[in-house]
Protein backbone atom coordinates (compact mmCIF):
# COMPACT_ATOMS: atom_id res chain seq x y z
CA UNK A 1 0.00 0.00 0.00
CA UNK A 2 1.18 3.51 -1.00
CA UNK A 3 0.19 4.57 2.65
CA UNK A 4 -1.62 3.20 5.48
CA UNK A 5 -3.05 6.64 6.63
CA UNK A 6 -3.74 10.48 5.77
CA UNK A 7 -2.51 12.98 7.13
CA UNK A 8 -5.13 14.35 9.00
CA UNK A 9 -6.28 11.13 10.32
CA UNK A 10 -3.98 9.77 13.41
CA UNK A 11 -4.40 10.77 16.82
CA UNK A 12 -3.41 9.82 20.34
CA UNK A 13 -5.49 6.30 20.13
CA UNK A 14 -3.05 5.55 17.43
CA UNK A 15 -0.42 5.88 19.55
CA UNK A 16 2.62 2.64 18.59
CA UNK A 17 0.60 1.73 15.15
CA UNK A 18 3.02 2.03 12.52
CA UNK A 19 2.02 4.18 9.60
CA UNK A 20 3.32 5.28 6.02
CA UNK A 21 1.80 8.62 4.74
CA UNK A 22 2.23 10.38 1.98
CA UNK A 23 2.31 14.23 0.85
CA UNK A 24 4.24 17.39 0.44
CA UNK A 25 6.32 19.02 3.07
CA UNK A 26 4.97 22.27 4.25
CA UNK A 27 7.92 23.59 6.02
CA UNK A 28 10.60 21.85 8.57
CA UNK A 29 12.50 23.24 11.50
CA UNK A 30 15.72 21.84 12.44
CA UNK A 31 15.98 21.95 15.87
CA UNK A 32 19.60 20.52 17.61
CA UNK A 33 19.67 17.46 16.21
CA UNK A 34 16.17 17.16 15.79
CA UNK A 35 14.47 18.00 12.51
CA UNK A 36 10.52 18.55 12.11
CA UNK A 37 8.66 18.54 9.06
CA UNK A 38 4.89 19.38 8.21
CA UNK A 39 3.71 16.87 6.01
CA UNK A 40 0.46 17.85 4.09
CA UNK A 41 -2.58 16.30 2.19
CA UNK A 42 -6.41 16.89 1.36
CA UNK A 43 -6.85 15.60 4.77
CA UNK A 44 -4.56 17.63 7.44
CA UNK A 45 -0.86 18.03 8.36
CA UNK A 46 1.21 15.24 10.62
CA UNK A 47 4.03 16.18 12.29
CA UNK A 48 7.08 13.63 11.38
CA UNK A 49 10.42 13.47 13.74
CA UNK A 50 13.69 13.00 12.23
CA UNK A 51 16.15 11.97 14.97
CA UNK A 52 20.29 12.44 14.66
CA UNK A 53 20.80 10.21 17.53
CA UNK A 54 18.72 7.44 15.98
CA UNK A 55 19.53 7.13 12.45
CA UNK A 56 22.08 10.16 10.73
CA UNK A 57 21.36 9.36 7.13
CA UNK A 58 17.88 9.54 7.26
CA UNK A 59 18.05 13.19 9.63
CA UNK A 60 20.48 14.17 7.08
CA UNK A 61 17.91 13.46 4.26
CA UNK A 62 15.44 14.69 6.01
CA UNK A 63 17.50 18.06 6.04
CA UNK A 64 17.69 18.29 2.55
CA UNK A 65 13.80 18.54 2.14
CA UNK A 66 12.83 21.76 0.43
CA UNK A 67 9.23 23.24 0.71
CA UNK A 68 6.77 21.38 -1.59
CA UNK A 69 8.65 18.07 -2.04
CA UNK A 70 6.56 15.04 -2.10
CA UNK A 71 7.42 12.41 0.02
CA UNK A 72 6.83 9.09 1.71
CA UNK A 73 7.19 8.22 4.84
CA UNK A 74 6.69 5.23 7.28
CA UNK A 75 6.78 5.42 11.40
CA UNK A 76 6.08 5.02 14.36
CA UNK A 77 3.04 7.39 16.15
CA UNK A 78 4.38 9.03 19.37
CA UNK A 79 2.87 11.60 21.63
CA UNK A 80 3.81 15.03 21.22
CA UNK A 81 5.49 16.53 24.34
CA UNK A 82 4.57 20.22 23.02
CA UNK A 83 1.24 20.31 22.09
CA UNK A 84 -0.47 22.14 19.01
CA UNK A 85 -4.02 22.25 19.83
CA UNK A 86 -5.03 24.48 16.80
CA UNK A 87 -4.76 21.58 14.82
CA UNK A 88 -6.53 18.05 14.78
CA UNK A 89 -3.36 15.86 14.70
CA UNK A 90 -1.53 18.16 16.99
CA UNK A 91 -1.37 15.35 19.55
CA UNK A 92 0.83 13.30 17.83
CA UNK A 93 4.38 12.72 15.92
CA UNK A 94 5.16 10.28 13.83
CA UNK A 95 8.62 8.84 14.75
CA UNK A 96 10.52 8.29 11.05
CA UNK A 97 12.27 5.25 10.24
CA UNK A 98 11.82 5.24 6.30
CA UNK A 99 11.64 8.31 3.99
CA UNK A 100 11.30 8.53 0.66
CA UNK A 101 11.62 11.96 -1.76
CA UNK A 102 8.47 10.95 -4.51
CA UNK A 103 9.42 14.05 -6.30
CA UNK A 104 11.29 17.20 -5.68
CA UNK A 105 9.87 20.88 -6.05
CA UNK A 106 11.04 23.98 -7.27
CA UNK A 107 10.63 26.66 -4.64
CA UNK A 108 6.88 27.70 -4.96
CA UNK A 109 6.28 31.28 -5.89
CA UNK A 110 4.04 32.02 -2.69
CA UNK A 111 3.88 30.31 0.02
CA UNK A 112 1.27 27.37 0.21
CA UNK A 113 -0.70 29.05 3.88
CA UNK A 114 -3.47 30.17 4.73
CA UNK A 115 -2.61 33.51 4.86
CA UNK A 116 -0.27 33.54 1.70
CA UNK A 117 1.96 36.50 0.40
CA UNK A 118 0.94 35.84 -3.06
CA UNK A 119 -1.02 38.89 -4.84
CA UNK A 120 -4.14 37.39 -7.33
CA UNK A 121 -2.22 37.62 -10.23
CA UNK A 122 0.57 35.34 -9.64
CA UNK A 123 -1.81 32.81 -7.64
CA UNK A 124 -4.24 32.96 -10.32
CA UNK A 125 -1.47 31.60 -12.61
CA UNK A 126 -0.14 29.11 -10.46
CA UNK A 127 -4.01 28.04 -9.57
CA UNK A 128 -2.79 24.67 -9.24
CA UNK A 129 -0.71 25.28 -6.16
CA UNK A 130 -2.98 27.82 -5.22
CA UNK A 131 -5.33 24.89 -4.53
CA UNK A 132 -3.02 23.36 -2.24
CA UNK A 133 -4.16 26.15 0.10
CA UNK A 134 -7.19 25.19 2.71
CA UNK A 135 -9.00 28.27 2.19
CA UNK A 136 -9.26 27.34 -1.54
CA UNK A 137 -9.91 23.48 -1.24
CA UNK A 138 -12.61 24.47 1.74
CA UNK A 139 -14.44 26.00 -1.03
CA UNK A 140 -14.32 23.31 -3.57
CA UNK A 141 -15.19 20.86 -1.03
CA UNK A 142 -18.04 22.83 0.46
CA UNK A 143 -19.18 23.64 -3.87
CA UNK A 144 -18.71 19.55 -3.40
CA UNK A 145 -21.41 19.72 -1.00
CA UNK A 146 -23.86 21.52 -1.89
CA UNK A 147 -23.69 19.87 -5.30
CA UNK A 148 -24.32 16.65 -3.89
CA UNK A 149 -27.06 17.78 -1.77
CA UNK A 150 -29.03 19.25 -4.37
CA UNK A 151 -28.93 15.76 -6.25
CA UNK A 152 -30.07 14.21 -3.52
CA UNK A 153 -32.45 16.77 -3.00
CA UNK A 154 -33.87 16.69 -6.36
CA UNK A 155 -33.87 13.10 -6.82
CA UNK A 156 -35.90 13.02 -4.07
CA UNK A 157 -38.18 14.70 -5.78
CA UNK A 158 -38.87 13.29 -8.69
CA UNK A 159 -36.24 15.23 -11.33
CA UNK A 160 -34.27 13.69 -13.54
CA UNK A 161 -30.99 14.82 -14.28
CA UNK A 162 -30.50 15.40 -18.47
CA UNK A 163 -27.94 16.80 -20.41
CA UNK A 164 -28.48 19.42 -23.12
CA UNK A 165 -25.99 20.31 -25.83
CA UNK A 166 -22.61 22.87 -25.57
CA UNK A 167 -22.23 23.51 -29.47
CA UNK A 168 -25.90 24.85 -29.91
CA UNK A 169 -27.88 27.55 -32.41
CA UNK A 170 -27.55 31.10 -30.58
CA UNK A 171 -30.64 32.41 -28.16
CA UNK A 172 -30.99 35.61 -26.99
CA UNK A 173 -30.90 36.08 -22.98
CA UNK A 174 -29.93 39.56 -22.92
CA UNK A 175 -26.32 38.93 -23.24
CA UNK A 176 -23.66 38.16 -25.92
CA UNK A 177 -22.91 34.86 -27.07
CA UNK A 178 -19.70 33.35 -26.72
CA UNK A 179 -19.33 31.30 -30.92
CA UNK A 180 -17.89 28.74 -32.77
CA UNK A 181 -16.91 28.37 -35.90
CA UNK A 182 -18.11 24.88 -37.89
CA UNK A 183 -15.15 23.21 -39.47
CA UNK A 184 -18.08 21.02 -41.57
CA UNK A 185 -20.41 24.27 -42.46
CA UNK A 186 -17.52 27.14 -43.62
CA UNK A 187 -19.19 30.59 -42.26
CA UNK A 188 -21.14 28.85 -39.73
CA UNK A 189 -21.14 29.14 -35.72
CA UNK A 190 -22.24 27.38 -33.20
CA UNK A 191 -23.18 29.27 -30.24
CA UNK A 192 -22.39 28.21 -26.42
CA UNK A 193 -25.43 28.21 -24.29
CA UNK A 194 -26.17 31.27 -22.01
CA UNK A 195 -28.23 28.77 -20.08
CA UNK A 196 -30.35 25.05 -21.22
CA UNK A 197 -33.48 27.60 -21.36
CA UNK A 198 -34.79 26.25 -24.73
CA UNK A 199 -33.73 22.84 -24.03
CA UNK A 200 -35.09 22.49 -20.44
CA UNK A 201 -38.68 23.43 -22.46
CA UNK A 202 -38.35 21.31 -25.12
CA UNK A 203 -37.70 18.14 -22.62
CA UNK A 204 -40.87 19.30 -20.84
CA UNK A 205 -42.67 19.02 -23.95
CA UNK A 206 -41.23 15.44 -24.46
CA UNK A 207 -42.85 14.63 -21.03
CA UNK A 208 -40.33 14.25 -18.73
CA UNK A 209 -42.42 16.21 -16.14
CA UNK A 210 -39.38 17.24 -14.01
CA UNK A 211 -35.92 18.25 -14.82
CA UNK A 212 -32.67 19.01 -13.79
CA UNK A 213 -29.05 19.84 -14.46
CA UNK A 214 -26.15 21.36 -13.16
CA UNK A 215 -24.50 22.58 -15.87
CA UNK A 216 -21.85 25.43 -17.72
CA UNK A 217 -23.40 28.21 -19.12
CA UNK A 218 -21.74 30.88 -21.30
CA UNK A 219 -22.44 34.76 -21.26
CA UNK A 220 -19.73 37.14 -23.03
CA UNK A 221 -20.52 40.05 -20.62
CA UNK A 222 -19.29 42.64 -18.82
CA UNK A 223 -17.33 40.84 -15.70
CA UNK A 224 -17.72 41.65 -11.93
CA UNK A 225 -17.22 39.97 -8.76
CA UNK A 226 -21.05 37.39 -8.87
CA UNK A 227 -20.16 37.32 -12.77
CA UNK A 228 -18.07 34.68 -14.66
CA UNK A 229 -17.86 34.18 -18.43
CA UNK A 230 -18.62 31.16 -17.84
CA UNK A 231 -20.56 29.66 -14.45
CA UNK A 232 -22.56 26.99 -13.41
CA UNK A 233 -26.76 27.03 -12.98
CA UNK A 234 -29.00 24.55 -10.83
CA UNK A 235 -30.88 24.45 -13.60
CA UNK A 236 -34.49 23.11 -13.46
CA UNK A 237 -37.80 23.08 -15.03
CA UNK A 238 -41.36 20.89 -14.24
CA UNK A 239 -44.49 20.50 -16.07
CA UNK A 240 -47.67 21.12 -14.76
CA UNK A 241 -47.34 23.66 -12.62
CA UNK A 242 -48.52 27.11 -11.36
CA UNK A 243 -45.95 29.59 -9.47
CA UNK A 244 -46.61 28.12 -6.16
CA UNK A 245 -45.65 25.08 -6.93
CA UNK A 246 -42.59 26.15 -7.95
CA UNK A 247 -41.96 28.27 -5.39
CA UNK A 248 -43.07 25.61 -2.94
CA UNK A 249 -40.54 23.00 -4.60
CA UNK A 250 -37.32 25.23 -4.84
CA UNK A 251 -37.75 26.80 -1.45
CA UNK A 252 -37.53 23.66 0.00
CA UNK A 253 -34.32 23.28 -2.27
CA UNK A 254 -32.78 26.34 -0.31
CA UNK A 255 -33.81 24.90 2.85
CA UNK A 256 -32.33 21.70 2.55
CA UNK A 257 -29.13 23.04 1.82
CA UNK A 258 -28.89 25.63 4.59
CA UNK A 259 -29.86 22.49 6.54
CA UNK A 260 -27.23 20.10 5.03
CA UNK A 261 -24.39 22.28 4.47
CA UNK A 262 -24.75 24.77 7.03
CA UNK A 263 -26.66 23.47 9.73
CA UNK A 264 -29.04 25.88 9.21
CA UNK A 265 -32.89 25.68 10.13
CA UNK A 266 -35.32 27.87 8.28
CA UNK A 267 -38.78 27.17 10.14
CA UNK A 268 -40.73 29.74 8.91
CA UNK A 269 -41.82 30.55 4.66
CA UNK A 270 -39.49 32.89 3.20
CA UNK A 271 -40.81 36.34 2.63
CA UNK A 272 -42.13 37.36 -0.87
CA UNK A 273 -42.20 40.75 -1.59
CA UNK A 274 -43.44 42.17 -5.37
CA UNK A 275 -40.82 43.69 -7.60
CA UNK A 276 -42.74 46.62 -6.96
CA UNK A 277 -42.59 47.01 -3.32
CA UNK A 278 -38.48 45.83 -3.76
CA UNK A 279 -38.24 49.12 -6.17
CA UNK A 280 -40.35 51.51 -3.81
CA UNK A 281 -38.61 50.64 0.05
CA UNK A 282 -35.07 49.52 -1.02
CA UNK A 283 -34.03 50.61 -4.33
CA UNK A 284 -32.97 47.24 -5.99
CA UNK A 285 -34.61 44.30 -7.34
CA UNK A 286 -32.61 41.99 -5.14
CA UNK A 287 -33.04 43.69 -1.47
CA UNK A 288 -30.52 43.01 1.35
CA UNK A 289 -33.45 42.63 4.57
CA UNK A 290 -30.78 41.79 6.80
CA UNK A 291 -31.40 45.45 7.98
CA UNK A 292 -34.42 47.73 7.93
CA UNK A 293 -33.11 51.50 6.95
CA UNK A 294 -36.85 51.24 4.15
CA UNK A 295 -36.49 54.40 1.18
CA UNK A 296 -38.98 56.77 2.92
CA UNK A 297 -41.08 58.77 0.09
CA UNK A 298 -40.73 62.60 0.89
CA UNK A 299 -40.97 64.42 -2.21
CA UNK A 300 -44.85 66.00 -1.00
CA UNK A 301 -43.15 67.09 2.61
CA UNK A 302 -40.11 68.53 1.03
CA UNK A 303 -41.82 70.54 -1.51
CA UNK A 304 -42.80 74.10 -1.51
CA UNK A 305 -40.23 75.28 0.46
CA UNK A 306 -38.10 77.20 -2.13
CA UNK A 307 -35.60 74.83 -2.06
CA UNK A 308 -35.10 74.40 -5.92
CA UNK A 309 -33.24 71.20 -5.76
CA UNK A 310 -36.43 69.36 -4.32
CA UNK A 311 -38.74 71.25 -6.22
CA UNK A 312 -37.23 70.73 -9.25
CA UNK A 313 -37.21 66.86 -9.15
CA UNK A 314 -39.76 64.04 -9.36
CA UNK A 315 -38.51 62.07 -6.26
CA UNK A 316 -37.04 62.64 -2.96
CA UNK A 317 -36.36 59.92 -0.59
CA UNK A 318 -34.44 59.21 2.86
CA UNK A 319 -33.35 56.11 4.76
CA UNK A 320 -32.92 56.90 8.75
CA UNK A 321 -29.40 55.77 10.18
CA UNK A 322 -30.59 54.77 13.42
CA UNK A 323 -27.94 55.93 15.97
CA UNK A 324 -26.04 58.08 13.78
CA UNK A 325 -26.68 61.46 14.51
CA UNK A 326 -23.08 61.48 16.10
CA UNK A 327 -21.89 61.78 12.57
CA UNK A 328 -18.92 64.23 12.42
CA UNK A 329 -18.59 66.61 9.65
CA UNK A 330 -16.02 64.55 7.62
CA UNK A 331 -18.06 61.62 7.90
CA UNK A 332 -21.09 62.90 6.11
CA UNK A 333 -18.71 64.26 3.65
CA UNK A 334 -17.02 60.74 3.00
CA UNK A 335 -21.03 59.38 2.71
CA UNK A 336 -21.23 63.08 0.21
CA UNK A 337 -18.45 62.01 -1.45
CA UNK A 338 -19.72 58.15 -2.07
CA UNK A 339 -22.89 59.12 -3.12
CA UNK A 340 -21.36 61.25 -5.57
CA UNK A 341 -19.25 59.01 -7.38
CA UNK A 342 -19.80 57.83 -11.19
CA UNK A 343 -20.73 54.88 -10.62
CA UNK A 344 -23.46 56.00 -8.26
CA UNK A 345 -24.29 59.38 -9.77
CA UNK A 346 -26.17 61.53 -7.08
CA UNK A 347 -25.82 64.99 -7.03
CA UNK A 348 -25.34 65.04 -3.78
CA UNK A 349 -26.60 64.48 -0.14
CA UNK A 350 -28.82 66.36 2.09
CA UNK A 351 -28.67 65.26 5.99
CA UNK A 352 -31.13 66.11 8.72
CA UNK A 353 -29.73 65.48 12.63
CA UNK A 354 -31.90 64.50 14.95
CA UNK A 355 -30.62 65.81 18.38
CA UNK A 356 -30.83 64.54 22.03
CA UNK A 357 -32.88 67.94 22.64
CA UNK A 358 -35.82 66.99 20.08
CA UNK A 359 -34.45 69.90 17.82
CA UNK A 360 -32.78 69.26 14.50
CA UNK A 361 -29.26 69.86 12.47
CA UNK A 362 -29.36 70.25 9.01
CA UNK A 363 -27.22 71.10 5.55
CA UNK A 364 -30.67 72.62 4.44
CA UNK A 365 -32.51 74.45 7.18
CA UNK A 366 -32.20 77.38 5.35
CA UNK A 367 -35.26 76.40 4.38
CA UNK A 368 -37.04 74.20 6.48
CA UNK A 369 -37.94 75.24 10.33
CA UNK A 370 -37.25 72.82 12.83
CA UNK A 371 -41.15 72.07 12.58
CA UNK A 372 -40.86 71.19 8.94
CA UNK A 373 -37.74 68.85 10.05
CA UNK A 374 -39.65 67.36 12.46
CA UNK A 375 -42.62 66.38 9.68
CA UNK A 376 -39.80 64.69 7.59
CA UNK A 377 -38.08 63.02 10.56
CA UNK A 378 -41.59 61.89 11.74
CA UNK A 379 -42.55 59.94 8.59
CA UNK A 380 -38.94 58.92 8.82
CA UNK A 381 -39.58 57.55 12.22
CA UNK A 382 -36.73 59.22 13.50
CA UNK A 383 -35.73 59.35 17.02
CA UNK A 384 -33.30 61.83 18.58
CA UNK A 385 -29.89 60.34 17.99
CA UNK A 386 -30.86 59.33 14.82
CA UNK A 387 -29.35 60.27 11.14
CA UNK A 388 -31.48 61.00 7.98
CA UNK A 389 -30.10 60.59 4.95
CA UNK A 390 -31.61 62.29 1.69
CA UNK A 391 -31.43 61.85 -2.00
CA UNK A 392 -33.23 63.15 -4.64
CA UNK A 393 -33.62 63.66 -8.78
CA UNK A 394 -34.83 60.94 -11.11
CA UNK A 395 -37.02 58.33 -9.61
CA UNK A 396 -35.43 55.28 -10.60
CA UNK A 397 -31.77 56.28 -10.97
CA UNK A 398 -31.94 58.20 -7.60
CA UNK A 399 -33.41 54.83 -6.21
CA UNK A 400 -30.36 53.17 -7.30
CA UNK A 401 -28.00 55.30 -5.63
CA UNK A 402 -30.12 55.38 -2.29
CA UNK A 403 -30.12 51.58 -2.72
CA UNK A 404 -25.93 52.14 -2.87
CA UNK A 405 -26.10 54.33 0.32
CA UNK A 406 -28.21 52.26 2.46
CA UNK A 407 -25.81 49.38 1.64
CA UNK A 408 -23.40 51.42 2.59
CA UNK A 409 -24.67 52.56 6.23
CA UNK A 410 -25.54 49.17 6.41
CA UNK A 411 -22.33 48.11 6.22
CA UNK A 412 -20.72 50.80 8.25
CA UNK A 413 -22.85 50.08 11.21
CA UNK A 414 -22.28 46.11 11.02
CA UNK A 415 -25.88 45.29 9.65
CA UNK A 416 -24.09 42.76 7.27
CA UNK A 417 -23.04 40.22 8.99
CA UNK A 418 -22.17 37.06 6.39
CA UNK A 419 -23.30 34.72 8.92
CA UNK A 420 -26.99 36.16 9.06
CA UNK A 421 -28.61 35.19 5.97
CA UNK A 422 -31.96 36.71 5.32
CA UNK A 423 -33.78 35.07 2.18
CA UNK A 424 -37.00 36.20 0.10
CA UNK A 425 -38.68 35.80 -3.24
CA UNK A 426 -39.04 38.49 -5.38
CA UNK A 427 -42.34 38.23 -6.96
CA UNK A 428 -44.44 39.88 -9.55
CA UNK A 429 -41.80 41.40 -12.01
CA UNK A 430 -42.74 43.51 -14.81
CA UNK A 431 -42.97 41.35 -18.15
CA UNK A 432 -40.70 44.28 -20.51
CA UNK A 433 -38.30 46.72 -19.59
CA UNK A 434 -37.78 49.98 -21.60
CA UNK A 435 -34.93 50.60 -23.11
CA UNK A 436 -33.95 54.73 -23.60
CA UNK A 437 -31.35 53.79 -25.99
CA UNK A 438 -32.86 52.12 -28.39
CA UNK A 439 -36.23 52.94 -27.73
CA UNK A 440 -37.69 49.55 -27.61
CA UNK A 441 -39.02 47.25 -24.87
CA UNK A 442 -36.91 44.26 -23.75
CA UNK A 443 -38.30 41.03 -22.20
CA UNK A 444 -37.22 41.72 -18.76
CA UNK A 445 -36.42 38.28 -18.08
CA UNK A 446 -36.65 36.19 -21.20
CA UNK A 447 -39.33 36.08 -24.18
CA UNK A 448 -40.58 32.76 -23.19
CA UNK A 449 -41.89 34.02 -19.69
CA UNK A 450 -46.08 34.20 -19.17
CA UNK A 451 -47.49 37.47 -18.41
CA UNK A 452 -50.05 37.47 -15.66
CA UNK A 453 -53.34 36.09 -17.11
CA UNK A 454 -55.43 39.01 -15.89
CA UNK A 455 -52.44 41.37 -17.12
CA UNK A 456 -52.78 39.99 -20.80
CA UNK A 457 -55.62 42.46 -21.55
CA UNK A 458 -52.66 44.93 -21.53
CA UNK A 459 -50.39 43.90 -23.94
CA UNK A 460 -50.92 45.91 -26.89
CA UNK A 461 -52.46 49.48 -24.93
CA UNK A 462 -49.78 49.56 -22.26
CA UNK A 463 -46.88 46.74 -22.66
CA UNK A 464 -44.87 48.27 -19.54
CA UNK A 465 -47.45 48.06 -16.48
CA UNK A 466 -47.89 44.20 -17.58
CA UNK A 467 -46.54 41.80 -14.62
CA UNK A 468 -44.99 38.71 -15.36
CA UNK A 469 -44.98 35.26 -13.61
CA UNK A 470 -41.53 35.41 -12.82
CA UNK A 471 -39.69 35.05 -9.84
CA UNK A 472 -36.22 35.16 -8.10
CA UNK A 473 -34.57 34.15 -5.20
CA UNK A 474 -32.81 36.85 -3.06
CA UNK A 475 -30.15 35.95 -0.66
CA UNK A 476 -28.52 38.84 1.58
CA UNK A 477 -28.92 41.09 -1.57
CA UNK A 478 -27.27 38.55 -3.91
CA UNK A 479 -29.63 37.07 -6.90
CA UNK A 480 -29.62 33.49 -6.30
CA UNK A 481 -31.94 32.23 -9.00
CA UNK A 482 -34.66 33.02 -11.09
CA UNK A 483 -37.11 31.95 -13.58
CA UNK A 484 -41.01 31.94 -14.58
CA UNK A 485 -43.81 30.40 -15.81
CA UNK A 486 -43.29 30.04 -19.25
CA UNK A 487 -45.73 30.89 -22.10
CA UNK A 488 -46.84 27.21 -23.73
CA UNK A 489 -49.35 28.50 -26.21
CA UNK A 490 -48.12 29.24 -29.72
CA UNK A 491 -50.23 32.25 -30.25
CA UNK A 492 -49.19 34.39 -27.44
CA UNK A 493 -45.48 32.71 -27.68
CA UNK A 494 -45.86 34.67 -31.04
CA UNK A 495 -47.51 37.95 -29.57
CA UNK A 496 -44.55 38.50 -27.25
CA UNK A 497 -41.77 37.94 -29.95
CA UNK A 498 -43.58 40.78 -32.28
CA UNK A 499 -43.75 42.71 -28.81
CA UNK A 500 -39.61 41.98 -28.64
CA UNK A 501 -39.41 43.55 -32.00
CA UNK A 502 -39.05 40.04 -34.17
CA UNK A 503 -40.20 39.88 -37.17
CA UNK A 504 -42.85 36.75 -38.63
CA UNK A 505 -38.82 35.67 -40.24
CA UNK A 506 -36.64 36.35 -37.52
CA UNK A 507 -38.85 34.60 -35.06
CA UNK A 508 -39.30 31.63 -37.36
CA UNK A 509 -35.30 31.55 -38.19
CA UNK A 510 -34.14 31.80 -34.37
CA UNK A 511 -37.08 29.43 -32.60
CA UNK A 512 -39.28 27.62 -35.68
CA UNK A 513 -38.56 24.30 -33.53
CA UNK A 514 -39.60 25.47 -30.16
CA UNK A 515 -42.94 27.06 -32.20
CA UNK A 516 -43.27 24.18 -33.92
CA UNK A 517 -42.71 21.55 -31.15
CA UNK A 518 -45.68 24.06 -29.41
CA UNK A 519 -47.70 23.10 -32.12
CA UNK A 520 -47.52 19.31 -30.56
CA UNK A 521 -49.24 19.58 -27.34
CA UNK A 522 -46.93 21.73 -25.27
CA UNK A 523 -47.79 20.93 -21.11
CA UNK A 524 -48.04 24.31 -18.81
CA UNK A 525 -44.72 24.25 -17.45
CA UNK A 526 -42.20 26.69 -15.58
CA UNK A 527 -38.90 26.48 -14.21
CA UNK A 528 -36.10 28.70 -12.50
CA UNK A 529 -31.97 28.44 -12.34
CA UNK A 530 -30.09 29.08 -9.34
CA UNK A 531 -26.47 30.40 -9.59
CA UNK A 532 -24.01 27.49 -8.02
CA UNK A 533 -21.45 29.66 -8.38
CA UNK A 534 -23.50 32.49 -6.55
CA UNK A 535 -24.79 29.97 -3.85
CA UNK A 536 -21.29 28.59 -2.60
CA UNK A 537 -19.84 31.85 -2.51
CA UNK A 538 -22.76 33.13 -0.01
CA UNK A 539 -22.50 29.86 2.17
CA UNK A 540 -18.41 30.28 2.21
CA UNK A 541 -18.65 34.11 2.93
CA UNK A 542 -17.00 34.68 -0.05
CA UNK A 543 -16.41 38.50 -2.40
CA UNK A 544 -16.01 37.27 -5.16
CA UNK A 545 -17.37 33.65 -6.84
CA UNK A 546 -14.04 33.57 -8.34
CA UNK A 547 -12.79 32.02 -5.02
CA UNK A 548 -15.19 28.91 -5.19
CA UNK A 549 -14.24 27.87 -9.26
CA UNK A 550 -11.25 25.77 -9.58
CA UNK A 551 -10.19 27.22 -12.60
CA UNK A 552 -11.62 30.82 -12.93
CA UNK A 553 -11.27 33.77 -15.35
CA UNK A 554 -9.62 37.44 -14.60
CA UNK A 555 -11.77 40.40 -14.27
CA UNK A 556 -10.83 40.52 -18.56
CA UNK A 557 -12.19 36.94 -19.15
CA UNK A 558 -8.80 35.55 -19.37
CA UNK A 559 -7.33 32.16 -18.25
CA UNK A 560 -4.16 33.54 -16.97
CA UNK A 561 -2.72 30.06 -16.48
CA UNK A 562 -3.68 28.88 -19.74
CA UNK A 563 -3.50 31.77 -20.93
CA UNK A 564 -6.40 31.89 -23.25
CA UNK A 565 -8.03 33.36 -24.98
CA UNK A 566 -4.94 33.19 -27.60
CA UNK A 567 -4.02 33.45 -31.40
CA UNK A 568 -4.68 30.38 -32.99
CA UNK A 569 -2.29 28.52 -35.96
CA UNK A 570 -3.00 29.29 -39.21
CA UNK A 571 -3.38 25.86 -40.00
CA UNK A 572 -6.25 25.89 -37.82
CA UNK A 573 -7.68 28.59 -38.85
CA UNK A 574 -7.15 27.58 -43.19
CA UNK A 575 -9.16 24.31 -41.33
CA UNK A 576 -11.82 26.43 -40.28
CA UNK A 577 -11.70 28.80 -43.63
CA UNK A 578 -11.48 31.84 -41.29
CA UNK A 579 -9.62 34.91 -42.13
CA UNK A 580 -8.51 36.82 -39.43
CA UNK A 581 -9.69 40.89 -39.91
CA UNK A 582 -9.06 42.62 -37.11
CA UNK A 583 -11.31 45.89 -36.72
CA UNK A 584 -10.23 48.44 -34.04
P1 LIG B 1 -30.88 34.01 -15.25
O1 LIG B 1 -30.29 34.68 -16.42
O2 LIG B 1 -31.59 34.86 -14.24
O3 LIG B 1 -31.98 32.95 -15.71
O4 LIG B 1 -29.77 33.16 -14.53
C1 LIG B 1 -30.06 32.36 -13.41
C2 LIG B 1 -29.00 32.53 -12.33
O5 LIG B 1 -27.70 32.26 -12.84
C3 LIG B 1 -26.75 33.07 -12.15
N1 LIG B 1 -25.96 33.84 -13.14
C4 LIG B 1 -24.62 33.99 -13.09
N2 LIG B 1 -23.70 33.56 -12.22
C5 LIG B 1 -22.41 33.85 -12.44
N3 LIG B 1 -21.97 34.53 -13.51
C6 LIG B 1 -22.84 35.00 -14.43
N4 LIG B 1 -22.39 35.66 -15.50
C7 LIG B 1 -24.24 34.73 -14.24
N5 LIG B 1 -25.37 35.03 -14.93
C8 LIG B 1 -26.39 34.48 -14.25
C9 LIG B 1 -27.51 33.98 -11.22
C10 LIG B 1 -28.90 33.95 -11.81
O6 LIG B 1 -29.88 34.18 -10.83
N6 LIG B 1 -32.84 30.37 -18.12
C11 LIG B 1 -33.09 31.29 -17.04
C12 LIG B 1 -33.68 30.60 -15.83
C13 LIG B 1 -35.12 30.21 -16.00
O7 LIG B 1 -35.95 31.04 -16.44
O8 LIG B 1 -35.45 29.08 -15.64
C14 LIG B 1 -31.80 31.99 -16.65
O9 LIG B 1 -30.71 31.66 -17.09
O10 LIG B 1 -27.50 33.41 -9.93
Amino acid sequence: MFRTNTCGELRLANLGQKTTLAGWVQRSRKMGGMTFVDIRDRYGITQLVFNQDTNVALWEAANKLGREFVIQVTGVVAERSNKNLNIETGEIEILVSDLTVLNESKTPPFTIEDNTDGGDDIRMKYRYLDLRRNAVRYNLELRHAMAFETRRYLDKMNFLEVETPVLIGSTPEGARDFVVPSRMNPGEFYALPQSPQIFKQLLMVSGFDRYFQIVKCFRDEDLRADRQPEFTQIDCEMSFVEQEDVLQIFEGMVKHLFKYVKDIDFADAFPRMTWADAMKYYGSDKPDIRFDMKFVELKEEVSGHDFVVFDSVPYVAGICAKGCAAYTRKQIDELTEFVKRPQIGAKGLVYIRCEADGTYKSSVDKFYTNDDLKVIADKCDAKPGDLILILAGEMRKTQKALCELRLEMGARLGLRDKNVFAPLWVIDFPLFEWDEEVQRFFAMHHPFTSPKPEDIQYLDSDPGCVRANAYDMVVNGVELGGGSIRIHDSQLQNKMFELLGFTPEKAQAQFGFLMSAFQYGAPPHGGLAFGLDRFVSLFAGLDSIRDCIAFPKNNSGRDVMMDAPSVIDQSQLDELNLVIDIKN
